[in-house]
């Protein structure tokens, strides 16, 4: 039997978690090291998930001969620097978004990729979900006739910690990065680039957007309001709305629930999904199908897409006027 695609992880927080449960749902995969700024954490990690190989430093990982894909999952501001010192080991990654701080780190991401002929993906792993194909599928038959109005939001209390990477600027703290991403995406996906933005945090005690209302206009007259937070409970649900129905993306859209389409005044009627695993096994997935084929890149999210969203992350950033450590260093 060939042997299974073999990953290795750099951070042992919370995702790093969930991606190594999903990992063993994937059939051509293997979770076979783990690395951490500190040996403990990462001997903890493996023992937890039965990984051979523990690190106590990320370059152990990107220079193990035996790994063929790295997975990134680390705060956002280390995401850029992780991604390249294993892309220059010739390590493929999938890196947790945000993709980086900003425009200029992304660019350094892809052409670094490119030079050295290595797969390179952002797990932007919502995209991978059954359900989001089905969202496109039903946006483009025609069935909620034009789409003229999408609104998303993704809420979630996050008890105060000013030293939580939510929280902490120089760990690349706010709502925009961290889950505003989200509505961002589904409507980037749907609609492209806006014309117009308007953006209106609340930047909170440590100067970062605690909450965030954005309405994104297009030149026909197409809308959309986005909002994120970590201080309110909202709905976290996405409703694309046309001019002969809606589609509700359910509570915790951004994860594998089910969909509800609307017709006219009809009932609304519900569409399941047979998902599997915890969801993030899809991205996964995708990057074992791409290494499979020769691909340095996904179609599905091509790095195109990701320098967009970053683009038009930075655009939001700066209607509302924040800066990072990050958008200073050249
Ligand atoms: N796709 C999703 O659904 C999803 C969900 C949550 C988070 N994320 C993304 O994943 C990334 C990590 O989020 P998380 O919630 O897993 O964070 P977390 O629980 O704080 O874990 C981050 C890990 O990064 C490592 N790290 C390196 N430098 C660090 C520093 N200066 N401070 C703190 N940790 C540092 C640590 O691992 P070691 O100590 O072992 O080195 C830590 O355990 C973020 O970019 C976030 O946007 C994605």
């Amino acid at each position: 039997m060939k042997n299974k695609i073999r990953w290795g992880i750099i951070g042992t927080g919370w995702i790093a978690d969930k991606m190594a449960e999903a990992l063993t749902v994937v059939e051509d995969a293997t979770l076979a090291a783990v690395a951490s700024r500190a040996k403990g954490k990462s001997e903890e990690f493996a023992r937890r998930h039965g990984v051979a190989a523990s690190y106590g430093s990320y370059e152990e990982v990107a220079v193990d001969p035996d790994i063929d894909v790295i997975y990134i999952a680390t705060p956002h501001p280390y995401h850029c620097a992780n991604t390249l010192m294993c892309l220059r080991n010739g390590k493929a990654v999938l890196c947790e978004k945000p993709f980086a701080m900003n425009e200029r780190e992304v660019l350094q991401m892809i052409s670094t990729a490119r030079e050295h002929g290595v797969f390179l993906m952002e797990a932007f792993w919502t995209r991978f979900l059954p359900s989001m194909d089905k969202v496109l599928e039903l946006v483009a038959s025609g069935v909620l006739g034009e789409v003229r109005h999408i609104k998303s939001d993704f809420g979630a209390v996050t008890g105060f910690d000013p030293n939580h990477r939510a929280f902490n600027k120089s760990l690349g703290g706010g709502s925009l990065l961290d889950i505003g991403i989200y509505p961002v995406f589904l409507t980037l996906l749907l609609w492209g680039e806006p014309d117009q933005i308007s953006a209106v945090p609340h930047i909170g005690s440590t100067g970062v957007d605690e909450s965030l209302a954005l309405t994104f206009k297009y030149g026909d007259g197409r809308i959309a309001t986005l909002f994120s937070s970590f201080t309110v409970n909202s709905t976290v649900e996405s409703h694309i709305c046309g001019t002969k129905g809606r589609l509700k993306l359910n509570r915790w859209w951004h994860c594998p629930v089910p969909l509800e389409l609307t017709k006219g005044e009809e009932q609304p009627e519900t569409i399941q999904f047979d998902y599997v695993g915890n969801g993030y096994n899809y991205e996964a997935e995708e990057v074992v199908r791409c290494l499979r084929s020769g691909r340095k890149e996904s179609d599905i999210l091509p790095l195109d897409f990701s320098l967009r969203l970053i683009r038009l992350l930075d655009r939001i950033r700066k209607e509302m006027g924040l800066v990072y450590d990050a958008d200073g260093r050249g």
